[in-house]
């Protein structure tokens, strides 16, 4: 009797008759021949019904079945240089087990809209399958990292009293009356696990009611966020480096032949190696002058500006130390300048813009209330953090990346929604 197998293991069954199931991809005829392009999640195969070797209900059936049927396939695994995976199955025998009718991502081109609409189905194409693939390896290597290193996962609560990352960009939820937020970052939390822990991470979902369409913001993204007692800004920007060079290798060596259905240059991915270029931002602000833009020291960087820089190198780039005034209010400030904090940022090269953001904290009480205030947050909400700085306060530095960025980054995406499975954006949170 055969065997359900997968098409990602078929190459262990050459010349063994076995049993798919799975999904109609694609297919087309010739006279006495059948092409299936069958799907099972791990992978596509091409089934080849030949007249002579089914029944003629079979043969028949093969001739009429709607994309995306679901079906169970049973035959002969056979090598074949000229096939893509390099195998196809001579196909015995064919089972329906829902016949689809009309499936609406047809092979021919549909708009981001239409697209997006259907984004259940459309994880089904075989590109869409290929970026989440990548994704789920990404976060894998993440959490390998993490572990591996002496981190303690710790995660971070949804819900929180206060804003984190600027109050321009919470979402108020209704709480029994009381008005919380969604989380814009574990940041705050991890502070108090680093101090319990030594070295901690959460990772999960955060949100930032993010008014812009560009195509690097969603509002609902996830996040990895390090955070380490007795860690400075050097520490901080190794350990970042470390971990990125760590996180595109893993990819490179799990994911190759996805990265290679997306077309990735995975030369330009071979190329990310320590260590990665350091600027301050006065010369990141100096460099974008000699390229002619018109910025002045002060002045946020939007996409355009974080492009120019990153293509300026071949592999990530760090920019630390920008001006405190623009800057959270929980970053430490540079003693060396008071105009700077000890923060840094790293720009994906080839104009992905910035996928880490992080730095060393505030550890000083009164310097961190007086902080507090000139933001305007509510210093109530922000007093058990504060006890951080009460009780054994110690330099401490951590940082965030977005998962979602990377996978735009590693998979050469034009747009984020592309790298999560269900994208909420300002003007989606269908399906
Ligand atoms: O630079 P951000 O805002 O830093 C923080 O939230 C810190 N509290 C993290 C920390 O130090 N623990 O965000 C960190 C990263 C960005 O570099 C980016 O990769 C991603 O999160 N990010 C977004 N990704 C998609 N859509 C958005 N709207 C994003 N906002 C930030
Ligand atoms: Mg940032």
């Amino acid at each position: 009797m055969a065997e359900w197998v997968y098409i990602r293991e078929i190459a262990d069954y050459v010349g063994q008759d076995v049993i798919l199931k799975g999904w109609l991809y694609n297919k087309r005829s010739s006279g006495k021949l059948h092409f299936l392009q069958v799907r099972d999640g791990t992978g596509i195969i091409q089934c080849v019904v030949f007249k002579g070797e089914v029944s003629p209900e079979v043969f028949h059936l093969a001739d009429h079945l709607p994309q995306e049927t679901s079906l169970i396939v049973t035959g002969t695994v056979r090598a074949d240089a000229r096939a893509p995976i390099g195998f196809e199955l001579a196909v015995k025998n064919l089972e329906v087990v829902h016949l689809a009718h009309d499936y609406p991502i047809t092979p021919k081109e549909h708009g981001i809209a239409f697209l997006l609409d259907h984004r259940h189905l459309w994880l089904r194409s075989s590109r869409q399958h290929a970026i989440l693939r990548v994704r789920s390896a990404v976060v894998k290597a993440c959490r390998d990292y993490f572990d591996n290193h002496g981190f303690t996962l710790l995660d971070a609560p949804i819900f929180t009293p206060a804003a984190c990352e600027g109050t321009t960009t919470l979402f108020p939820v209704d709480y029994f009356g009381d008005t919380v937020y969604l989380t814009q970052s574990g940041q705050l939390y991890m502070e108090a696990g680093a101090m319990a822990f030594g070295k901690v991470y959460c990772f999960g979902p955060t949100f930032r009611a993010e008014k812009s369409k560009t195509r690097r913001h969603l509002t609902e993204f996830w996040m990895i966020e390090p955070e380490v007692a007795y860690c400075d800004l050097d520490g901080d920007m190794d350990l970042a480096e470390d971990f990125i060079v760590y996180v595109v290798q893993r990819v490179l060596e799990t994911r190759r032949a996805e990265l290679t259905t997306l077309e990735r240059d995975l030369t330009k991915l071979e190329q990310v190696q320590k260590p990665f270029p350091r600027i301050s931002y006065g010369e990141a602000i100096d460099l974008l002058q000699q390229k002619g833009v018109a910025i002045e020291w002060g002045a946020d960087f939007g996409g355009d500006e974080e492009t120019l820089i990153s293509e300026t190198f071949d592999r990530p780039v760090i920019i630390h130390r920008y001006p405190v005034a623009n800057k959270a209010f929980y970053m430490k400030t540079d003693p060396q300048d008071s105009r700077l904090a000890l923060c840094m940022d790293v720009l994906a090269p080839e104009g992905y813009g910035e996928i880490i953001g992080g730095g060393q904290r505030e550890d000083d009480l009164a310097t961190l209330q007086a902080k507090i205030r000139a933001h305007d947050l509510p210093e109530q909400a922000f007093s058990w953090y504060l006890d951080l700085r009460r009780y054994g306060s110690v330099p401490h530095a951590g940082f965030g990346m977005g998962i979602e960025r990377v996978v735009a980054w590693l998979c050469g995406l034009h747009h984020v929604r592309e790298a999560i499975p269900f994208p909420r954006m300002l003007e989606r949170v269908t399906p």
